[in-house]
C-alpha cells in the first residue's frame, strides 16, 4: 500500500478589479493587440485596497475547505506559495492560519516564484507521504501589482493578482498509475539564471522593489525545460502522453503554453488554458487553473493532470496527479 496526496477540495479567489489590455494604452506604448498576440492576455484582475496576499489566500483557502466539506481545524498544515507575502515575515501562511480560525497544526511559505504551487504541493506531499500531515491545504497567492514598475511596458502589461488553493489529503494507494492522487513530482532550480527575472528590492535595499525581466531570454528556457520536466515526471509515473487528459500549465504566456504542449505530445484541445484572463499571476497561476478548470467542468475525478511551470531563480518543475 502506498499512502497518496489526494485532492479533496479546490477553491480560488480572483480581486474584483478587472483590467482590459485598452487600459494600459492611455500610459504606455503599448497595444491591445501586442498584448494579445505576443502573450494571450487580455485582461487581468488587480487586487483592491482591500486585498493582500494573505486575504486572497484565505478565502481561496475557504472556499476550497469548504468544496471538501471540512472545517480549519481539520487541516494539518498550510504551505502557502508565494513571492509577494505581506509583510517580510512573519510568513502569509500564519497569517492565513489565524484568518481562517485554524488553532492547531503548522503553516509556513514555500518561494520559488511561478514554479512556487509546484515546490509547495511537492513539499506538501512529502509531508503526507511521511506521514507527518494527513492534511495539507497547499494554497498559491500573490499580488504582483505591488511589485510592477508601471512605466515598463515589457513587464507591468504581463502579470495579474489571485489565489488558487487545493485540500490535500492522504489516502491508501495501491502504488499504481492508476491512484488517485499526487504520483511523481520533479523539481529543478538553476541559480546561474538569477539576472533574467528578479525584484531588485528586499531587506538588503530597504525597499521592496520592483520586478525586473529579460522576457524574451526566460522565453528561450521556457519550452524546452518545461517540457523536459514534465516528462521527468511522467516517467516517474508511469504514465507517457496518451495518458494524459489534461495539462494544467503555468498561465505565463500562450505561445510558451503551445510549445510545451506540442513538444509534450498533447494537443491543446486536452491543456487548460486561462491566460486570457488572469494574466501571469505567478505561483497563483496553477491552483487559479485548477480551481477554473474544474468549475468550467474540463478537469472531472479520475483524470490525469500534468503541471508544469518555470519562473524566477530560475526555478522549474511538474507534478503529476490523478485528480
Ligand atoms: O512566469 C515567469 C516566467 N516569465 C515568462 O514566462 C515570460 C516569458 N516571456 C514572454 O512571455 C515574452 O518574452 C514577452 C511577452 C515578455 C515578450 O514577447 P517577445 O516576443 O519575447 O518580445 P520581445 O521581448 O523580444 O520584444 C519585442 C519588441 C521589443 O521592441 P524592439 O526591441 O523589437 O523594437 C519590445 O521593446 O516588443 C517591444 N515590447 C512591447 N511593445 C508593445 C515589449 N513590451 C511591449 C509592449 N507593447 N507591452
Amino acid at each position: 500500500m502506498t499512502l497518496r496526496a489526494v485532492v479533496r477540495g479546490v477553491g480560488h479567489y480572483l480581486p474584483t478589479r478587472v483590467v482590459d489590455n485598452a487600459e494600459f494604452e492611455a500610459t504606455l506604448d503599448t497595444t491591445d493587440e501586442w498584448i494579445r498576440s505576443r502573450s494571450g492576455i487580455e485582461r487581468r484582475h488587480f487586487a483592491t485596497d482591500n486585498d493582500t496576499t494573505s486575504t486572497m489566500a484565505t478565502a481561496a483557502a475557504k472556499a476550497a475547505l469548504t468544496d471538501a466539506g471540512l472545517e480549519a481545524d481539520d487541516v494539518d498544515a498550510i504551505v502557502l506559495a508565494t513571492s509577494t507575502a505581506d509583510l517580510t515575515f512573519p510568513s502569509a501562511a500564519t497569517m492565513v492560519q489565524a484568518q481562517l480560525g485554524m488553532t492547531r497544526g503548522f503553516a509556513f511559505d514555500v518561494q520559488a516564484v511561478c514554479a512556487g504551487f509546484i515546490y509547495a504541493l511537492s513539499n506538501a506531499n512529502a509531508l503526507i507521504a511521511s506521514g507527518q500531515a494527513r492534511r495539507v491545504l497547499v494554497i498559491g497567492a500573490e499580488t504582483f501589482s505591488k511589485i510592477m514598475d508601471w512605466t515598463d511596458r515589457g513587464t507591468c502589461v504581463l502579470f495579474g493578482d489571485g489565489a488558487g488553493a487545493l485540500v490535500l489529503e492522504a489516502q491508501d494507494g495501491a502504488g499504481t498509475a492508476q491512484d488517485r492522487g499526487i504520483l511523481a513530482t520533479d523539481l529543478n532550480s538553476d541559480g546561474r539564471h538569477r539576472d533574467l527575472l528578479y525584484v531588485d528590492g528586499g531587506v538588503s535595499t530597504g525597499t521592496s522593489g520592483y520586478l525586473r525581466m529579460q522576457g524574451n531570454q526566460v522565453f528561450r528556457h521556457a519550452v524546452e525545460k518545461l517540457a523536459s520536466t514534465a516528462h521527468t515526471a511522467m516517467d516517474r509515473a508511469g504514465v507517457t502522453a496518451d495518458d494524459v487528459d489534461w495539462i494544467v500549465p503555468h498561465q505565463a504566456n500562450i505561445r510558451i503554453i503551445q510549445g510545451t504542449a506540442k513538444k509534450m505530445g498533447v494537443p491543446m484541445d486536452r491543456v487548460v488554458v486561462t491566460v486570457q484572463d488572469h494574466g501571469n499571476t505567478s505561483a497563483a497561476s496553477i491552483p487559479l487553473a485548477l480551481s477554473v478548470g474544474r468549475d468550467r467542468g474540463q478537469i472531472k475525478e479520475g483524470d490525469l493532470l500534468v503541471t508544469e511551470a518555470i519562473g524566477g531563480g530560475l526555478a522549474w518543475g511538474a507534478v503529476v496527479l490523478r485528480w
